[in-house]
């Protein structure tokens, strides 16, 4: 269909009518001549740059490129801006403004005569929220994420954002390295524009949107400094234009198939596992079934091949010069669905079919994983009725089955300000708990769960110790960390029960997470429990606190799932058939 009258826009800007006429004027008052726009398809760029973003700085120049394609094909670009979620920056967590990120890039889309918009990304919940807003704004939609950064280098050592930072900050503290050591790693450890560049949530976003189909083949993996991301970010203007024509739409490729290739190529990438909670969003936003039992299933199934940190050797820039996720996604194409669509019109088998490793020491084959699972194993038992996650690749493979006494914090402050403690009663064997550190509870979820090893320990060596909370973490950390309890301990979740000195056993092979105490005095406890206080009274963490879904449901908020179509019925705001 390449009727000009039948796009969306025309609604706007098409007619003899007086509204009609002061759109069109609007555009004009832009420099826009008639012949410039009238009867071509409107893209939005929806962009998430900010210098409170320094991972999507660079999105303004990646915007140009992309508005070059879209005027190569015969579309008009027009850059719009939503609220923007820098990682290092916002207090108290990004995650507690994902969900409304979301609803800005929804409302901006469907309320604007947009015919296809092309989303620009980068920090790691700027990539889920976009896809969740595009997901419910269901206009053909395509996006380009930043790109990682270079690899950072200290000395002769390559070291990688987050990862080596925590890392060499751990020897910091104690005491090997020095204050003028640290300040040079503050110096060259981000050495230009773009994302973390491990497999953090950043990238493992990126490789999602990827998997999903939802960007052209090899976008994820680009450095951001690379020519080749605005070569691939003018191929994208270019393409949403024939998108807008197809009529291709989030909901053709958002399909059950997607989100089980996208869940399959996380685990054989050693992904993130905010992964988990922002692909269960996504999942709700099309009105895909998706839950946890989804992703240990996929995981016992799919090996682990990307050598890439934390749970590997190198960095995304290897990666890229590697192949990229094309090669991870051509590797494991036996275990995908190869006949889902992307948005390049073309199946993941035909995106993937001529892609060679360029480097099988940074990709593996399925014959050579570096681990037999995925990266990211689910776990329940009876202090996660509801499940938890941990990151098993990158987790030390001597406390995957552990038996240890519980240390328990209450709270986040009271963690900080105790965990260095000379007199902290706590050895290798201990499991250090954190409560209320969940989507109510933190609030937002903050990414606490890499609970930090007490000094004492690191001065005697010991680098990792068993850690649960119904926190989050950086997809940058690394060591044996339950994460996700849930339910979470502020809604009276089993881990709000738990007491310094209970047994608590983990057993990663079996999947279980057990606090031992006897289940009555389990229930004694919770029924005394005292629940936080409220953190927000009013505006949106009133909102947030109100709506937002446990981390095994993805922290969505109730009322953006998709309807059923018995929901549907007798209403409902559909966008695409505005007056
Ligand atoms: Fe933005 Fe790490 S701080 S991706």
């Amino acid at each position: 269909m390449r009727d000009p009258q039948k796009l969306r826009s025309a609604r706007w800007f098409a007619g003899p009518d007086y509204e009609a006429l002061v759109r069109r004027a609007a555009l004009r008052s832009e420099g826009l001549g008639p012949l410039g726009f009238e009867g071509k398809p409107v893209i939005g760029i929806c962009n998430s740059w900010s210098e409170l973003t320094h991972c999507n700085v660079h999105l303004r120049q990646i915007s140009e490129a992309v508005k070059r394609g879209v005027w190569a094909a015969g579309g008009v670009p027009l850059e719009f801006p939503t609220i923007s979620l820098g990682e290092l920056f916002m207090k108290p967590t990004t995650m507690l403004f994902r969900n409304l990120m979301a609803m800005d890039v929804e409302e901006c889309i469907t309320a604007n005569p947009i015919d296809g918009v092309v989303l620009l990304s980068g920090c790691d919940k700027t990539t889920p929220a976009q896809l969740m807003g595009a997901a419910s704004a269901d206009l053909p939609a395509i996006m380009v994420t930043g790109g990682p950064q270079l690899s950072g280098q200290w000395g002769q050592q390559q070291i990688g954002s987050g990862t080596d930072g925590r890392l060499l900050f751990q020897e910091y503290r104690a005491g090997r390295l020095s204050d003028e050591q640290l300040a040079e790693v503050e110096g060259c450890i981000a050495r230009s524009n773009g994302h973390c560049m491990v497999m953090g949530t950043a990238s493992t976003m990126a490789s999602m949107a990827e998997a999903l189909g939802f960007t052209l083949p090899g976008a994820a993996a680009i450095p951001a400094v690379d020519s080749r991301r605005y070569q691939l970010a003018e191929s994208t203007g270019r393409r949403i234009v024939d998108m807008v024509w197809e009529d291709l739409r989030p909901s053709k490729i958002l399909t059950r198939a997607a989100f089980e290739n996208a869940i399959r190529t996380d685990m054989a990438i050693g992904g993130s596992t905010n992964a988990v909670v922002h692909l269960l969003a996504i999942a709700g936003r099309a009105g895909v079934d998706l839950c946890l039992a989804d992703f240990d299933r996929l995981s016992r199934e799919t090996p682990f091949l990307a050598n890439i940190k934390p749970s590997g050797r190198y960095l995304m820039e290897d990666f890229y010069y590697a192949g990229g996720l094309p090669v991870v996604m051509k590797e494991i194409l036996p275990l995908l669905d190869g006949s889902a669509i992307t948005v390049n019109g073309k199946t993941v088998a035909e995106n993937v079919a001529g892609v060679k490793c360029l480097r099988p020491d940074v990709i593996r084959t399925l014959s050579e994983p570096l681990h037999a699972e995925g990266g990211t194993a689910i776990l329940y038992g009876n202090l996660a009725p509801d499940g938890a996650v941990i990151k098993q690749t990158a987790a030390s493979p001597h406390l995957l089955k552990h038996r240890g006494k519980a240390v328990v914090f209450e709270r986040y402050e009271q963690l900080r300000a105790g965990i260095d403690d000379e007199d902290l009663a706590i050895d290798e064997n201990s499991v250090l708990v954190l409560k209320n550190a969940g989507p109510i509870g933190g609030p937002g979820f903050p990414e606490w769960g890499h609970l930090p090893i007490p000094a004492k320990l690191l001065k005697r060596g010991v680098e990792d110790i068993v850690r649960v909370s119904d926190a989050r973490m950086s997809g940058t950390s690394f060591g044996t960390d339950v994460l996700h309890v849930s339910p979470e301990a502020a809604v009276g979740g089993p881990l709000a029960a738990v007491k310094t000195g209970d047994e608590i056993e983990l057993d990663v092979p079996a999947r279980r997470i057990e606090l031992r105490v006897e289940e009555r005095e389990i229930q004694r406890r919770l029924a005394d429990y005292q629940p936080p206080a409220v953190h927000y009274r009013r505006g949106y963490g009133s909102l947030f606190l109100r709506e937002v879904t446990q981390a095994h449901q993805g922290c969505d908020f109730r009322f953006l799932h998709a309807l059923s179509d018995e929901e549907q019925v007798g209403g409902g705001f559909d966008p695409r058939k505005l007056p």
